[in-house]
């Protein structure tokens, strides 16, 4: 069961450039293409002649053709043409609400009546010149809850990310997790160590010194139904660490929009947004490097750990207080669930 009343990030917009992109989002079969104007729309990836998916077609004249035998189809789902037929009856597939804002294109999945593109979350960063933004996308075999649970409780990355950002510091330093309504918060604070080698790399590319003792910080945001941002950030010790100014840190915000395909699989767009050095691309590419190697990291672990759990499904789990923001974070899906189901 997923929320399916929410807006997920979709697509990259490069990924519709020149062709409709077929893509399955929390269960549903859904093709994206450009229409009329290059307005995004999506539409149930199933041609009402005979089945045919889709987004085997092409895009003409602002309209989705079926590969197969040439059907044309409208934004809303309807058929429009199809060479020598009369197509007007046939009944209209189901077409969802899309929106392209802040460089993603994003989907309702559900009740399209219910879309208001006015309640996608305002992010700043991605209309801030003060910030910049690099990214990816991977698709990973597990349940998307297992990714919230990941990123909601980052004591992972002393193990899983040794060589990167992981230090035994993390493990040491308390966390604590709070909830604002539906937001999830869970902080950490590290007081006058060592930066890790990828936080060494960001000092140094932003003129500071980069093997100083430092403080840092990771506040992890859990929003409804899956997006994840973490804001994250070393200072020279002793300035103020988060609240430090500008001048003596590097800071970001981790940006994870975590969308599911199916119980056991999930589209995780991942990416970083800093606020140092915004025009500076060769240093956008180098953290995006660094950041998918770190990443693909995670999906290791969380693929298998998926899979013990397909092959052990009555086996109980346990909960420490690390596991806090991952917990708070399910509840408020469960509890969104059994709404939406009564
Ligand atoms: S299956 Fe699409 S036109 Fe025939
Ligand atoms: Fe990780």
């Amino acid at each position: 069961m997923f929320l399916k009343n929410a807006w997920y990030v979709a697509a990259m917009p490069d990924e519709l450039a020149d062709k409709p992109l077929g893509r399955t989002i929390c269960g549903e079969k859904m093709v994206f293409y450009r229409g009329a104007g290059g307005k995004v729309a999506a539409v149930e990836d199933f041609c009402p002649h005979r089945g045919a998916p889709l987004s085997l077609g092409y895009v003409e004249d602002g309209k989705l053709v079926c590969g197969y035998h040439g059907l044309a189809m409208g934004c809303e789902g309807k058929a429009l043409e199809m060479p020598g037929q009369r197509v007007n009856g046939f009944p209209a597939i189901k077409s969802y609400a899309v929106e392209e804002r802040y460089g993603f294109i994003w989907v309702w999945p559900g009740d399209k009546a219910k879309a208001d593109p006015a309640t996608i979350h305002h992010l700043e960063w991605a209309v801030n010149p003060e910030w910049a933004y690099g990214g990816g996308l991977y698709h990973i075999n597990c349940d998307y809850r297992l990714m919230i649970d990941n990123l909601m409780d980052l004591t992972h990355e002393t193990y899983v990310h040794a060589g990167s950002i992981g230090q035994k510091e993390i493990d040491e330093a308390p966390v604590s997790t709070r909830l604002e309504g539906d937001h999830v918060i869970t902080s950490r604070f590290m007081e006058n160590i060592k930066a890790p080698p990828f936080w060494q790399m960001a000092l140094r590319m932003n003129d500071l010194a980069p093997d100083v003792a430092v403080d840092r910080w990771q506040i992890c945001h859990f929003h409804p139904p899956s997006h994840v941002l973490i804001e994250v950030g070393v200072a020279h010790a002793g300035h103020g660490g988060y609240q430090a100014p500008e001048a003596v840190k590097a800071s970001s915000i981790v940006v994870d929009f975590i969308t599911p395909e199916t119980e056991t699989s999930h589209w995780y767009f991942w990416g970083m947004a800093r606020h140092f050095k915004p025009g500076d691309a060769e240093l956008t590419a180098k953290i995006r490097e660094g950041q998918g190697k770190i990443f693909n990291e995670d999906r290791e672990m969380l693929e298998q750990q998926q899979q013990n759990l397909l092959r052990w499904p009555e086996r109980a789990l346990l909960k420490l207080n690390i596991d806090a923001g991952g917990v708070q974070s399910r509840r408020i899906i469960e509890r969104l669930l059994a709404a939406q189901a009564a």
